[in-house]
């Protein structure tokens, strides 16, 4: 069982300055909820009981987010706002959530290497604070990760198909298929140039790992951008251990870049019952004048 997730939100978020200089990128909104708070909600419907966030310097208001405000509590019972106080509190019940900083930026590998005490000896998922991602079938992707870890015992990368020329800007596998969208990973490369790139299936920002992945980050060495990256380490991984690829059926969304995250902003308010109607009407207002 799979109980235990880490969730990398140490990074500075330069590509969304000025709007991340004073507050994290990872507590800027989709509509009205923090991007980390639908990461925090995928894993729990995924099972997770118990989040490690990977924090730093300037995170203060995630941990905020996830902490009990007696005094808005109490504000919002005097003023009889039931309906507001029951999510608050909704929130702040949704796991067990754990912080620890980062004492450097060294990259991904080495922010996980941080959960390591913290997670033991079991297998543990990963969720990236700054990426989205929803299925179509409308199952949390972490749980259908979940699901292949049960099936093989090993851990399992979840992967999207991406044009060949984006390829550079994540990590790449290389592998076989084996059942309808799960791969055997042969090997990953960390954002190779496009005529280097073994696929175009990359890596989707969510992980299961097996806690070996700790012992592979303390032998790996700085790579793409000088920083410890959590793909090569699961490049050594592999030498030991079996890995599986989940090609998910659906989006991801990377809230780290402004055209993305505007968009997601719109997409998802169209998804939402009290605000389709008068976003589809701005939006053909919009459409009349272009
Ligand atoms: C990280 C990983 C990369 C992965 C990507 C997904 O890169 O290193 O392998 O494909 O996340 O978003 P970053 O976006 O932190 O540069």
């Amino acid at each position: 069982m799979i109980r235990k997730a880490v969730i990398p939100a140490a990074g500075f978020g330069t590509r969304l300055l000025p709007a991340s200089k004073s507050q994290p990128k990872e507590m800027l909104p989709i509509v009205d909820t923090p991007t980390i708070q639908y990461v925090v909600e995928e894993a729990v419907a995924a099972g997770i009981t118990d989040i490690l966030m990977i924090i730093g310097k300037g995170k203060r208001a995630i941990e905020e987010h996830f902490y009990r405000n007696f005094e808005l509590e109490l504000e919002l019972e005097e003023k009889g706002k039931e309906k507001e106080l029951e999510e608050l509190k909704r929130i702040s019940n949704l796991a067990n959530i754990h912080f620890v900083w980062q004492k450097e930026l060294n990259g991904l590998g080495d922010a996980i290497s941080y959960a390591r005490d913290h997670v033991g000896n079991e297998p543990f998922a990963v969720l990236l604070g700054d990426t989205l991602v929803q299925s179509n079938s409308g199952e949390s992707v972490t749980k259908q990760m979940i699901d292949v870890y049960e099936r093989y015992n090993e851990s399992v990368v979840a992967l999207e198909e991406v044009d060949r020329d984006k390829v550079s800007r994540y990590g790449v596998m290389d592998g076989k298929v084996i059942d309808k969208n799960i791969y055997l990973v042969e090997n990953f490369v960390e954002k190779p140039d496009p005529e280097d790139a073994p696929s175009n299936l990359v890596i989707a920002g969510r992980y299961v790992l097996t806690p070996e992945i700790f012992d592979c980050i303390g032998r790996t060495k700085p790579g793409k951008n000088n920083e410890i990256q959590l793909t090569d380490a699961m490049e050594l991984l592999l030498k030991e251990r079996a890995m599986y690829g989940l090609r998910f059926e659906g989006r991801r969304y990377d809230l780290g870049n402004r055209l993305d995250f505007l968009k997601t902003n719109i997409e998802f308010a169209l998804m939402r019952d009290d605000l389709k109607e008068g976003m589809e009407e701005f939006i053909k207002e919009l459409a009349a004048k272009m």
